[in-house]
């Protein structure tokens, strides 16, 4: 598979991350799920998450959102200590976007409805909010859809949708847990050169974990494995296809790139 990134940012200039998270343990009940993590996710760089299913990768957006709390250690977002500053003040004072792994839309509103609600929360002004919008339409091909109530839509399309909402406060930090589920190979190869010129045009971070792991690979600059609470593995996709330890945790012998 031809790699999307024309390029990587190998040596990043920023020293100091925009993303945090300091000795980050998490349990559910007497479950430990996350185990003294610590990563750091530089200015502009797209960071792929992998691991096996119930690892805690979306355990992991939910504490760099606000929508939960760790149980011991600490989210720095641009240095800022916010471990205590509730979800709302994350997404609009660090302009954080985030994609869930499910849902992300009022299932009773029409597509259109949708874009307008967030469209209305983050621009106040009304041509720019109609221009922003206007041009999300015509990015994500929305056009015959506009009218028909979220619900409704085909899985790829809700998925679509709640990615093009992400988009609309132009976010600083984006955050997609599985992105690529449920979407059709053009759609992937249109969000993955989404991707790429968010990070060279707008210099935005990306955070994504997905388990189509090759569609994964072929748009980030660096990627983590995790297992057992741990990120056993990070590099380059080139490095950490052939790492040892992420082969036997998640890729398994018989993957290649290419
Ligand atoms: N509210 C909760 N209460 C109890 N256990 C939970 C809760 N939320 C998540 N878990 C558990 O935490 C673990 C990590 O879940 P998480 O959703 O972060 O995994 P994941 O890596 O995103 O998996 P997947 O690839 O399947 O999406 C799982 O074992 C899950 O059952
Ligand atoms: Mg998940």
């Amino acid at each position: 598979m031809a790699l999307i990134k024309k390029f990587r940012i190998k040596k990043f200039k920023e020293t100091k991350p925009i993303l945090s998270l300091e000795k980050i343990s998490m349990f559910y009940n007497k479950r430990q799920i996350l185990n003294n993590l610590d990563l750091k996710i530089n200015k502009q760089e797209i960071l792929g998450m992998l691991g096996p299913n119930g690892v805690g990768k979306s355990t992991i957006f939910h504490i760099i959102t606000g929508l939960k709390d760790p149980s011991f250690g600490k989210v720095f977002i641009n240095e800022i200590d916010c471990t205590d500053i509730p979800i709302y003040e994350r997404a609009t004072k660090f302009k954080l976007g985030y994609v869930p792994q499910y849902g992300g839309f009022i299932q009773d509103l029409s597509l259109l409805d949708n874009l307008n609600l967030v469209g209305e929360i983050h621009i106040k002004e009304k041509d720019l909010r109609k221009l922003k919008i206007d041009k999300i339409i015509a990015q994500f091909e929305f056009d015959s859809l506009l009218r028909i109530k979220a619900k409704h839509l085909s899985g790829g399309q809700k998925k679509k949708l709640v990615i093009s909402m992400a988009l609309i406060n132009d976010p600083n930090i984006l955050l997609l847990d599985e992105p690529f589920a449920a979407l059709d190979i053009l759609t992937i190869k249109m969000l993955q050169e989404i991707i790429v010129n968010l990070q060279s045009l707008e210099k935005i971070t990306v955070v994504v974990c997905d388990h189509q792991a090759r569609d994964l690979l072929s748009c980030v600059d660096r990627a983590i494995v995790l297992s057992n609470g741990k990120i056993i593995a990070s590099g380059s996709p080139d490095e950490i296809v052939k790492d040892s330890s992420a082969r036997s945790a998640y890729f398994g012998d018989e993957f290649k790139i290419n």
